[in-house]
């Protein structure tokens, strides 16, 4: 390397140990923002739309970088046995499995206003039930995990899987933001489907006192990197509106599609 050289930090080189669960869930979802509302909107009508093809059998679900957002893990429920929450930060899976444990109390408090949502639609209100923080402890499952490690041999194929906020905000390098995505997908059996959710020309994010990196995006990096990977995408792009979440983006994206055969 030559003298001066700037070398851009990486995944590995960011505190994700000391990103506080708390800080980021009442900072994002402690009431429920018109964008979030939208996304998961979208990624509903998506699985709603292609439910006919999803076979009738129990499916494994998995969730990638899970932090505390319950909410690509809800949208999956009504076609899983089991969702797996994969999460890196130890900070994350801590507060996961406590709230796990305890048949998840920030239900009442957060997740329910979302699962209402959901529940527009029939084949979530189906599912609906009084006791609904037990209902998830049974469906879900907390394991730590490196995305850049995911392994369909070791860990076999998923037959559904989210990733939010996501791909393109765990390091500033590119080909990290385009390995998250091919190894979220490479743990997807063929034609399963998939919803990613992303921050669209994001500078990086703090939680707490800590600052954590992003890529800088658009929907075509995403769109064109999955031009071949993927099928049937289809995607939207959500503005800010009046009250952005915080300071350094520029809107939401949400893709979904079918891994590609
Ligand atoms: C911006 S947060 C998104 C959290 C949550 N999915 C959401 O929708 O709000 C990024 C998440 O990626 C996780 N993460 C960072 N590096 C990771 C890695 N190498 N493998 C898996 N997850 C990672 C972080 O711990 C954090 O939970």
């Amino acid at each position: 390397m030559a003298p001066g050289e700037f070398v851009q930090p990486g995944n590995a080189d960011f505190p994700w140990d000391k990103f506080d669960p708390v800080d980021y869930l009442d900072h994002n979802y402690t009431t429920m923002r018109d964008d979030d509302r939208q996304v998961l909107t979208f990624v509903r009508d998506f699985f709603v739309r292609i439910s006919p093809a999803l076979i009738d059998r129990p499916m494994r679900g998995i969730d990638v970088g899970t932090g505390p957002n319950l909410y690509p893990a809800l949208a999956m429920l009504p076609f899983c046995a089991e969702v797996t929450l994969y999460e890196f930060s130890k900070s994350n899976v801590d507060w996961l499995a406590t709230q796990h444990a305890a048949n998840w109390p920030s239900w009442t408090t957060i997740w329910s206003d979302f699962w209402r949502v959901l529940c527009e639609e029939s084949l979530y209100a189906g599912l609906d039930r009084a006791d609904m923080g037990s209902e998830l402890s049974s469906r879900t499952k907390v394991t730590w995990g490196n995305v850049f490690e995911l392994d369909s041999e070791r860990d076999g194929y998923y037959d559904i899987g989210t990733m939010f906020f996501g791909p393109e905000s765990l390091s500033p390098q590119r080909s990290e933001f385009h390995s998250a995505i091919d190894r979220l997908l490479s743990v997807l059996r063929p034609e399963a489907p998939f919803a990613i959710g992303l921050m669209e020309h994001s500078a990086g994010y703090d939680v707490a006192d800590n600052r954590f990196p992003a890529t800088d995006i658009e929907l075509s990096d995403v769109t064109d990197y999955l031009e071949g990977r993927a099928s049937g995408l289809s995607s939207e792009r959500v503005d800010p509106g009046d009250v952005p979440i915080r300071d350094g983006y520029t809107g939401m994206m949400v893709v979904c599609g079918l891994v590609a055969r």
